[in-house]
């Protein structure tokens, strides 16, 4: 079975007067452990499509299913818990808290899932190493660089062992150099934990890398 399945989804937005058509008809088929890219010029979908499958919002009509079940059929509390442990989120602007700490900013998922703290900083610790970043687990966010912040981000995706990991253009934002060290430990970190990736970018280079891409334009996603 795959982990993810998306079934003629369709979804526009009411701008005033006029009905946007944003997703025609989109299928997708994904396998654990699998890293798919999705490329498309900026207001393609790309965003509305993360949204759809994380259940932040719904399609008109179609259906995403996650381990064959339909994402938009459940409550909202499960909903929610699906969020919080079944699926990863890397932006690009990394939606961090500036005011907390490193540390606390990956602790952030484990402690609204209730789970024990010092389990919790332990696996912080484990990614926050792998990341080279121990050494500023205590240090507060805003001073940090792009790339450092974009590393807090993925820690924190991962903390709870995700399944799926939906990053939305997670290196739009960064210098080339950091861009493919972020990049790198995003992969690697992925594979060692079993994780699926979904990439949204506009870099063809970073997307050549992933076992499948596909194009989303004029509504359609199409594989390339
Ligand atoms: N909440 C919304 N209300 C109205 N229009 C929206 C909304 N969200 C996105 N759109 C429009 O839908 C299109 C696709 O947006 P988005 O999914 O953000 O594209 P991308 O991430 O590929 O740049 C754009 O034209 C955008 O303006
Ligand atoms: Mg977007």
């Amino acid at each position: 079975m795959s982990l993810l399945s998306l079934k003629d989804v369709q979804k526009s937005y009411k701008v005033g007067e006029e009905v946007v058509c944003v997703l025609r008809q989109v299928n997708l088929e994904v396998y654990q452990g699998e890293k798919v890219a999705v490329l498309g010029p900026s207001g393609s979908g790309k965003t509305t499509l993360l949204n759809l499958i994380s259940a932040l919002d719904r399609p008109d009509a179609g259906k995403v299913f996650y381990l064959g079940k339909d994402v938009h059929a459940l409550t909202e509390d499960e909903q929610a818990e699906y969020r919080l442990h079944e699926v990863g989120f890397i932006f690009q602007f990394y939606h961090l808290l500036p005011e907390l700490t490193v540390l606390e900013n990956v602790l952030l998922p484990g402690i609204i899932a209730k789970k024990d703290l010092a389990a919790l900083k332990e696996r912080a610790f484990e990614l926050l190493a792998h990341l080279s970043l121990e050494g500023k687990a205590h240090y507060k966010v805003y001073p940090l660089s792009g790339g450092e912040r974009q590393k807090v981000a993925i820690a924190r995706a991962l903390l709870l062992k995700p399944k799926l990991v939906l990053a939305d253009e997670p290196t739009g934002n960064l210098d080339p150099h950091s861009a493919e060290t972020v990049i790198n430990l995003l992969f690697s970190l992925c594979e060692r934990e079993g994780s699926t990736l979904i990439l949204v970018t506009h870099n063809h280079e970073l997307a050549k890398r992933c076992e499948k891409r596909y194009l989303l334009r004029e509504g359609h996603l199409v594989e390339c």
